[in-house]
């Protein structure tokens, strides 16, 4: 089949390329898809697609009035697509559910221990000969609460990390996951896990009843000097409540990966750019909050595990054994 790959960066065309043994034409477009990049895609029978492309009514109809059958997403989140206008155009949509859970989970413990240790501030301090440790004060991981919000593949990989640290763990989801809570971990409504958590992260997807789970009133009910974790997406923070309760210190570290205007910014280099985005900019003004450019599916593993498994949902479909939209369920 022929694929139309959009938003392709170096390491894509590397491990897309790899992972092409089915001998499928693969036309990289650096581009992000939109309704007028969706032109690229023309003699394509598919597009092959990450997470801020757009993928709403006009570009799935500017696809679809092209030809394009299937929209391959090659991440793991799916709320970036049009479903209903998906569906009304008989386009397949199909996504990489899991490749790998411990590239993420294991980043947000990452962004854990870089908050509660201020490491990124002692690498700084280092490289300039200052030794001195005011302003390092950490605490120990061990004993603390932790709430995952959200217990699927990559919450599960995070409970068991934390719960070998020998944290304390509690969760909510709609589903409770029967392993996790063999293990000891403590379902909770949600308005009881704000008042007992020392840290909180976010595992999630962002839909309707997620969009802004992090609000005044949900920070409001958080202990003092709590710890933010956000790998999931960026809607699920309202970031100007977060903004108002680290400067109220309500919010004690705030770790991101995600961001909800992120589109405009991440996975391109604007180091020669004047940063447009007040919001952004204020964060990253807080000793306390760290972010990184939604990195935390980036490794090797999980590059590898993307390519092979989107390729396999291409081979799939083109011998007709895709469900439309069976793989966003
Ligand atoms: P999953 O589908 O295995 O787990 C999601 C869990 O969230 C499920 O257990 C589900 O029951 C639960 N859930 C649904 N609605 C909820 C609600 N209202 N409140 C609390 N929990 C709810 O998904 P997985 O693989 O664990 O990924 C989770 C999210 O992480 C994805 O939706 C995606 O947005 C994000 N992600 C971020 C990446 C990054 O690089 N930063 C990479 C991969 C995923």
């Amino acid at each position: 089949m022929k694929i139309a790959v959009f938003s392709s960066k170096a390491y894509d065309i590397e491990y897309l390329s790899a992972a092409n043994t089915q001998g499928h034409t693969l036309v990289f477009h650096e581009t992000a898809l939109n309704e007028q990049s969706a032109l690229l895609a023309q003699g394509c029978n598919a597009v092959c697609c990450f997470v801020n492309d757009t993928l709403d009514s006009s570009t799935l109809h500017a696809l679809a009035a092209q030809g394009v059958r299937l929209i391959a997403l090659r991440c793991a989140g799916f709320n970036q697509v049009d479903l209903a206008a998906a569906t009304s155009l008989e386009l397949t949509i199909a996504r990489v559910p899991e490749y790998s859970p411990h590239a993420v989970a294991e980043h947000a413990l990452g962004l854990m221990l870089m908050l509660n240790r201020h490491l990124h501030r002692a690498h700084h301090r280092v490289r300039e000969n200052d030794f001195s440790l005011n302003g390092l004060l950490g605490f120990d991981l061990y004993n603390k609460t932790v709430a995952i919000i959200g217990t699927g593949k990559i919450g599960e990989v995070l409970a068991n990390i934390m719960l070998g640290i020998g944290c304390r763990v509690i969760a909510y989801d709609p589903v409770v996951n029967r392993t996790l809570s063999a293990r000891g971990v403590n379902y909770l409504p949600l308005n009881e896990i704000w008042p007992n958590a020392d840290i909180i992260s976010l595992h999630c997807p962002l839909v309707p009843a997620t969009h802004h789970l992090i609000n005044t009133e949900t920070v409001a009910a958080m202990k003092d000097g709590v710890m933010l974790i956000n790998t999931g997406r960026g809607g699920l923070i309202d970031t100007r409540a977060v903004i108002a309760g680290l400067k109220s210190r309500k919010i004690g570290y705030l770790g991101l990966d995600v961001y909800e205007e992120e589109a405009k910014l991440f996975f391109e280099d604007y180091s020669n750019n004047l940063l447009q985005d007040d919001v952004f900019a204020r964060l990253l003004t807080f000793p306390n909050v760290v972010i990184t450019g939604h990195q935390a599916f980036f490794t090797r593993e999980a590059l590898a595990a993307i390519a092979r498994v989107t390729l396999a949902n291409i081979t799939h479909f083109e011998h007709g054994e895709l469900d439309q939209i069976c793989c966003v369920s």
